[in-house]
């Protein structure tokens, strides 16, 4: 298949066009930002969240190649940077509009990256299958312009019988996830503070217990998701993708510490505006649909991860600086080509 991945230069997005790649698919992204990870597939610079006239064979009068089917990864990512700045969570539901008018005049069927976050903070839910979402309960601007994006993606589909499948997100770690002077995550946070001796925060608490998932699950999970829907097998369906067992986040520190061999020292704080505290992912749906089965535990996954940055970091020594606060690089609203290394 021909596959456009929107956010090709995020986490996911460059973990999945490598494996999609690996599968034999053809991969070309969009993001506004370079690619720091890898050169191995061609992307278009370009900025989605703009407002744009219609055209109908991309997004602002910029001609895609031929797309089978798009995945859209592309947005701002961090809750508590669109508590402080609000205006990028509409930035979101923009990029999902255009990206949704390319798919429905391409008529391309398009897989959505939504988020537990659309749940809210679900103590007050007993089981957190994907019907028990109720957006009376938006947490955060964040959780809006996801919960905006899922209602767009559904209208879509029942307006212009547009096929898609939306995976709700949980905590993906692993790979290609501690460029952390562009975006805060928490494990590769807490490894750098801890490889430099500094103490650590943890915000909601000695309890705060998150559904962390591995980055090849998440991946093998769209990687399904894509085939089914390519297929006609599974399609407008919302499905959770995570590993389906909550850890603290202190348990989580302790691992890493463990994994270094370093004592950590933890703070202990209230829960930041807009924070879900607790998340534990039913993945009934997604073993039956797709088959998905997730193999990587977060003690295993921890490993890998601690392993995967110090290698990374050996090689980038410069990145050992304080990380002072998660703001993302721009790249203005032009468009260029880049094409993939010779192999
Ligand atoms: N990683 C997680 O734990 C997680 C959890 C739930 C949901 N998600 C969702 O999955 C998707 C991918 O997440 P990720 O962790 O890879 O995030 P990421 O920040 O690493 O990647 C997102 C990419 O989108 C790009 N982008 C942002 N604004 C853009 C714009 N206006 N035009 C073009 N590109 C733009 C960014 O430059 C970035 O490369 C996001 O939609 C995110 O909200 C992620």
């Amino acid at each position: 298949m021909r596959i456009l991945i929107t956010g090709s230069s995020g986490q996911i997005g460059t973990n999945l066009a490598l494996r999609l790649l690996r599968d034999g698919h053809e991969v070309f992204g969009i993001d506004k930002r370079l690619n720091t990870w890898s050169e191995a597939f061609p992307y278009l610079l370009q900025d989605l969240a703009g407002h744009y006239a219609p055209f109908p064979g991309g997004v602002n009068g910029v001609e895609y190649p031929e797309t089978d089917l798009v995945v859209h990864l592309a947005a701002h990512a961090k809750v508590h940077q669109l508590v402080r700045e609000p205006h990028r969570a509409l930035e979101n539901a923009m990029m999902t509009f255009n990206v949704l008018e390319y798919a429905r005049q391409g008529k391309i069927p398009i897989v959505f990256s939504s988020s537990r976050e659309v749940y809210g903070d679900v103590h007050r839910f007993e089981e957190y299958t994907e019907q028990v979402a109720n957006f009376a309960y938006t947490e955060s601007t964040y959780s809006a312009s996801k919960i905006a994006g899922e209602a767009f993606i559904y209208s879509y589909a029942r307006c212009y019988g547009l096929p898609y499948l939306v995976f709700r997100f949980s905590n993906v770690y692993g790979r290609f996830d501690n460029d952390l002077h562009r975006m805060v995550r928490v494990i590769p946070l807490f490894i750098h503070s801890m490889l430099r001796g500094e103490p650590i925060t943890i915000y909601g608490g000695r309890d705060k217990t998150l559904d962390f998932t591995y980055v090849d699950d998440c991946v093998d999970g769209i990687v399904r998701g894509i085939e089914a829907l390519a297929e006609g097998r599974v399609v407008n369906q919302t499905i959770n993708l995570a590993y389906g067992k909550g850890n603290t986040l202190v348990r989580c520190a302790e691992r890493i510490a463990a994994e270094l061999d370093v004592a950590p020292r933890i703070t202990l704080a209230p829960s930041l505006l807009g924070e879900v505290t607790h998340y534990v992912a039913d993945l009934t749906k997604a073993r039956e649909l797709l088959g998905y089965d997730p193999s990587t535990p977060l003690d295993e996954g921890i490993a890998r991860g601690v392993a995967w940055f110090l290698e990374h970091r050996a090689a980038h020594p410069e990145e050992d600086a304080p990380v002072l606060a998660d703001h993302e690089g721009a790249l203005g609203t032009g468009s260029a080509w880049k094409t993939a290394a010779a192999p």
